[in-house]
């Protein structure tokens, strides 16, 4: 999709459609008020009879309006004008995008910008728009053989802005926008991709991509003999157990000082996790093509920071592997070491993700990091705990975790913490190794936490469990590209002010 801004009255656009809001009840915004005036009262006579009330998502597209250089007037229903929060102003700007797409409109422009959102800033909701509409008019049809596009889809949206002063502004925010929505988009189409196209070896590709797309960027891929060479015992032992050969992909953005320390952000990347010997159950298992949302989730992060072109230095690591149950693979009750010397035993070979991550997360000490952010599909019991709603956020440094959960609410894309206290810590005694694997009953997700945090005393450290909202299963079931946006919000949060 192209993204524009530009300034002027609704009445003068010469476009394929003007889109302005009507609140509850029968309220016209500004746009709405001198769209109705030049048309001689057509739209307070529409609203009037009942056409359209201005309840949340409701719409009236009206074709030809007196007065009007455009085509057609939509006319979208957003509540409550004092109620309108970031989840319906992204709601309405999806009505916007489903209503235009079937209806012949290419080119339009949005009022939706006027709109107020409590505490948010037009390059908000700039952003958020340009969000909202690729997710909505997002289809992962790569693999149907018959792919229909509409016959004349949308193509561009002139967002509006109340004058030329903010032009630069709303111009920076489209590029913003367009930017982190990209990043979500590859996100999404990595992880909707199956197990069998999306290995190990095809994350390192494409993350070499990367490297080809953005000068800045730097992409080294380990293979499995390098791997072991570190010393990576737990790493591999996940590794060892499928044919597809496990990869430690690295990519380095270096728009900052050489001496700026970096953000680092960890993915996990398990392409497919059968559970290993410790098999899973067969309903729904075909979801775990998922388990590597965590490192899509770094590379969009990372390709939206280059596009930006932010001046920081980022560095993303992906211990990617395939979690399978092979003759070689790892039984329960093996022992190993990890890159750390910490020695673990394996009592559930379906605990794979922190064994990955936990040798990852060592070798991250070598970029000698600002803060480190390891982003996990870690524990079915996330979704216990918190649902769908927000990701699981834990870590070994308070501002950090805040930091997190302030970019979690300014983007949309939250994140709620859980008590990562030492009380839980023993529940991972083992009787013969340093650690063991799993926490046993009670917090799954907090042990799995306490797991990792053995592994990150060197630095600030926060864990995000996206198991709940890294996809959608069911009837609508897709990547969500979440938390693309929360990790960019953060990372750009943390720019010097200038
Ligand atoms: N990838 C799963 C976690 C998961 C399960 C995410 C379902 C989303 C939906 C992870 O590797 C796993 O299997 N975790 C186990 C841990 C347990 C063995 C301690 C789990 O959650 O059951
Ligand atoms: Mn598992
Ligand atoms: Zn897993």
């Amino acid at each position: 999709m192209e993204y524009t801004v530009k300034s002027g009255s609704p009445e003068k656009q010469r476009i394929g459609c003007v889109v302005a809001g009507v609140y509850l009840s029968r309220k016209l915004s500004p746009s709405a008020k001198i769209l109705d005036k030049a048309s001689g009262g057509l739209i307070s006579n529409l609203v009037r009879r009942g056409e359209l009330e201005g309840d949340l998502g409701g719409t009236l597209l009206l074709h030809n309006v007196e007065n009007t250089l455009c085509d057609r007037v939509l006319l979208i229903g957003c509540g409550k004008e004092k109620d309108i929060n970031t989840k319906n102003f992204r709601e309405i700007n999806k009505v916007l995008a489903s209503t235009l797409n079937a209806s012949g409109a290419t080119e339009v422009t949005s009022y939706l910008t006027e709109l107020p959102v409590k505490g948010k800033d037009l390059s908000w909701k700039i952003q958020q728009s340009i969000e909202a509409i690729d997710e909505k008019l997002y289809k992962f049809n790569q693999l149907k053989s018959d792919q229909k596009p509409p016959r004349r889809p949308l193509r561009k949206i002139v967002f509006s802005v109340s004058g030329r002063g903010q032009l630069a502004d709303g111009e920076e925010a489209v590029r913003k926008g367009m930017a982190i929505s990209t990043g979500i988009l590859l996100a999404k189409d990595l992880a909707n991709l199956p197990g069998n196209i999306c290995t190990p070896t095809y994350l390192a590709r494409q993350a070499q991509n990367m490297q080809k797309q953005y000068p800045k960027t730097k992409v080294s891929v380990k293979g499995e003999k390098e791997i072991e060479a570190l010393g990576m015992g737990a790493f591999m032992s996940v590794s060892k157990g499928s044919r597809q050969e496990g990869k430690l992909i690295t990519i380095e953005y270096k728009g900052g000082e050489k001496s700026q320390k970096p953000i680092v952000l960890v993915g996990k990347g398990v392409t497919f996790d059968s559970g290993g010997i410790s098999l899973k159950p067969g309903a729904s298992m075909d979801d775990m093509k998922y388990d590597m949302c965590g490192a899509s989730s770094v590379l969009g992060a990372l390709s939206a920071c280059a596009e930006m072109q932010l001046p920081l230095n980022i560095v993303g690591i992906v211990p990617a592997v395939e979690n399978m149950p092979d003759g070689i693979a790892s039984k329960p009750g093996d022992i190993v070491t990890s890159m750390s010397g910490t020695t673990i035993e394996i009592l559930n070979t379906d605990a794979e993700g922190r064994l990955i991550l936990c040798d990852a997360l060592s070798y991250a000490e070598k970029f000698k990091p600002d803060v480190v952010i390891d982003i996990a599909t870690l524990t079915g019991a996330c979704i216990v705990a918190l649902g769908a709603h927000p990701a699981g956020v834990m870590g070994n440094h308070n501002p950090l975790v805040q930091d997190l959960i302030k970019a979690g609410k300014t983007s949309g894309d939250r994140c709620w913490e859980l008590p990562l206290w030492d009380d839980y810590q023993e529940q991972l005694d083992s009787n013969f190794a340093d650690v063991a694997n799993i926490g046993g009953k009670g917090a799954g997700t907090i042990t799995a936490g306490c797991f990792l945090s053995r592994f990150t005393k060197k630095y600030h450290w926060a864990h995000l469990d996206i198991a709940g909202v890294a996809w959608k299963s069911g009837h609508n079931k897709g990547a969500t590209g979440r938390p693309v946006s929360l990790l960019v919000q953060y990372i750009v949060d943390q720019l010097p002010k200038s």
